[in-house]
């Protein structure tokens, strides 16, 4: 598998007044192409601003983020927002939809920063997106004239249209019921299945997590856990199971955490 996604020793930290927040530490992880990733942690672990570093929508204080073989250090806001544009699509929690463009107008929003897409082209991509994710009825609504789960439809198929190698969902499930919430799951997964396309959401709800076949833990900032799903469970990544053997060796004894499935009792798999 080729790698997509990689970060290197990568800490963020925001001023505030007189202090320093260190949202992100020392954190450290690659992603293969094609997976569905969740990452994972409690309120105010650090997983927006992990999102937005690897959707180059901020920057590291230290550390190195490589996305689809660019690194994204030393590159100018105009390189990086070429970048973003061909790479990336972003599916924000609170859907950020423009209020007054029309459902396929925002689908379309993206496409209108390619020069060499042309109109008939752009309906082109639109339509048969809004097809999939069940909204050609609703085409001509504005936000406001849409529920909750249509409005994150739309933020889905305008994170798709440019046909990116990545879609990065911050809490895509948060704002919506159960089922709608399964629903907008589902839809991810049947594009990832079906286009490869590499999804990266977050959050904290149990539920969702089972939805993902690769697992980042954070908590306080810190990489906590990194597990896959084989045969239904999560086992531990051979990555993380050396690093943590090794931080052993050097008398690191820090305390299991919280957000680690390791500490699950009906995790059997995990050690
Ligand atoms: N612009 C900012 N300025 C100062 N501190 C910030 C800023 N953005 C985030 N933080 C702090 O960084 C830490 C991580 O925030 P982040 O938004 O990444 O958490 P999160 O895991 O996404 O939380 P939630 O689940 O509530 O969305 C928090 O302590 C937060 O207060
Ligand atoms: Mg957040």
């Amino acid at each position: 598998m080729t790698e997509i996604i990689r970060l290197e020793q990568v800490s963020k930290e925001y001023p505030l007044g007189a202090h320093k927040v260190q949202a992100l530490k020392d954190v450290s992880f690659s992603v293969d192409a094609g997976v569905l990733l969740v990452v994972a942690g409690p309120s105010g672990s650090g997983k927006s601003t992990l999102l937005n570093l690897i959707g180059q929508i901020d920057v590291p204080t230290r550390g190195r983020v490589i996305v689809a073989g660019h690194d994204l250090s030393g590159k100018t806001p105009d390189e990086l927002a070429e970048l973003r544009l061909r790479t990336v699509g972003f599916i924000f929690q609170s859907f950020n939809l423009f209020p007054v463009l029309t459902a396929e107008e925002n689908v379309e929003f993206p496409l209108l920063q390619m020069p060499e897409m042309t109109k008939p082209e752009r309906k082109r991509r639109v339509a048969p997106l809004l097809e999939l994710v069940g909204l050609t009825r609703y085409a001509r609504h504005r936000p406001n004239q849409l529920s909750g789960g249509q409005r994150q439809r739309v933020a889905i198929a305008r994170a798709l249209v440019t046909r990116p190698k990545i879609v990065l969902a911050d809490e895509p499930t948060a704002n919506l019921d159960h089922k709608t919430g399964s629903g907008i799951l589902a839809l991810m997964k049947q594009f990832n299945r079906q286009l490869g396309t590499t999804f990266v959401f977050s959050t904290h709800d149990k539920k969702v997590i089972d939805f993902a076949d690769h697992y980042v833990g954070i908590e306080d900032g810190e990489l906590r856990f990194l597990g896959l799903r084989k045969e239904g469970r999560w086992v531990v990544r051979d990555e993380w199971r050396d690093r943590r053997q090794a931080e052993r060796r050097q008398g690191d004894r820090r305390e299991p955490a919280r957000s680690d499935p390791a500490t699950d009792s009906d995790q059997g798999t995990l050690s």
